[in-house]
């Protein structure tokens, strides 16, 4: 009896390899654990041992019946696919899907682009690694002018560099193409200074460019004063103070009464009323000259602002490396 019940181990235990289907599955377990099955013929013939062999029989009758029971289990299981495996509960939480914000730089460009698209300005972008020419050279830059010392240049070889503006976007538009120009370059630039809370290495700029016959300064002032209204507030006073650029003449800078002390004097206008927010002017006629346009047929102006102060200032952020960490913790409050 004992060796039988042996024999019936090593039996199930070939046998249900051979099972390869439910239907396999049902056969084997008929076979061996149904109610006129293997096991139970020798739980039957139980009996006819003596009776002092019966307890010690019946035990290990009982752990083959569980040992083939584990065999069909175990095969049951690995006989399922893999994806209904794991139990369906339908009443669970979702998980949540994480989304993305946008960053407060992107915001901030999405509003400019948004009003000087409304004004009728395309846009267009360039090269962050820019050459001599087209970051100095024509933007009446001439060779070791003192000017170019207002830049921090990185250099990567002695004519290539990290251009430290989006000016030459300005001169690669116009060499693509005849007038009239009207359009904004928003884009990143690179400058080789001391990394601070209020000065990164890199940092954003939005160029604009307009140029045709009769484009005065009065258009200037009226595009970029209808610009500041619009994204600083109706309320908003200015002024244009004369400044230098090479590439402009006039130049001027364009500044707004503080909008965080109403013009009462803060750290942030360093306890002047006035907040800078761009360079502007009228195109050189050197520039012109260089992107063969004819500076006797036409004129145009061209302004240049920061992002980065601008973004931090409508998200009260007050150093500006964290805008570049892109650590979530801080990226998801927007
Ligand atoms: N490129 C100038 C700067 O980076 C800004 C500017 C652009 C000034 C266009 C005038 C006209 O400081």
């Amino acid at each position: 009896m004992i060796q039988m019940i042996e024999r019936l181990r090593l039996q199930a235990r070939d046998e249900i390899a051979l099972a390869s289907d439910g239907g396999g599955l049902d056969a084997f377990r008929i076979k061996f654990l149904g109610r006129k099955g293997l096991i139970g013929q020798l739980f039957d013939s139980l009996k006819d041992l003596p009776a002092d062999a019966r307890p010690e029989t019946g035990k290990l009758l009982n752990e083959l019946r569980s040992y083939v029971q584990s065999l069909l289990d175990e095969r049951k299981a690995s006989l399922r696919p893999a994806e209904n495996r794991a139990e369906l509960d339908l009443t669970l939480p979702g998980r949540p899907a994480l989304t993305g914000s946008l960053h407060p730089i992107t915001k901030t460009l999405d509003e400019i682009k948004r009003i000087f698209t409304g004004m009728g300005f395309s846009i267009a972008t360039g090269p962050e690694i820019e050459d001599d020419y087209h970051n100095f050279e024509a933007l009446n830059f001439p060779p070791d002018h003192p000017a170019r010392d207002m830049q921090d240049t990185f250099f990567i070889t002695d004519k290539i560099l990290l251009r430290t503006h989006t000016s030459p976007v300005q001169i690669r538009l116009m060499e693509s193409g005849p007038p009239p120009v009207r359009a904004i370059m928003p884009g990143r630039v690179y400058r080789n200074e001391a990394i601070s809370a209020r000065s990164y290495c890199l940092f954003h700029q939005v160029e604009g460019l307009v140029v045709d016959t009769n484009v005065t300064f009065g258009d200037l002032t009226g595009t970029l004063v209808s610009f500041s209204q619009q994204f600083y507030g109706s309320s908003l006073k200015y002024r244009f103070r004369p400044s230098f650029f090479p590439f402009t003449e006039p130049s001027a800078e364009m500044d707004i009464t503080c909008y965080l002390c109403n013009g009462k004097g803060c750290r942030v206008c360093k306890y002047t009323g006035w907040l800078e927010i761009l360079g502007c002017g009228m195109v050189d006629p050197n520039v012109f000259t260089a992107v063969g346009y004819d500076p006797e047929k036409y004129t145009g102006y061209a302004f240049g602002m920061g992002v980065d102060r601008v973004a931090m200032l409508r998200y009260g952020i007050d150093d500006i490396r964290i805008l570049f960490d892109n650590d979530v913790r801080f990226l998801s409050q927007f």
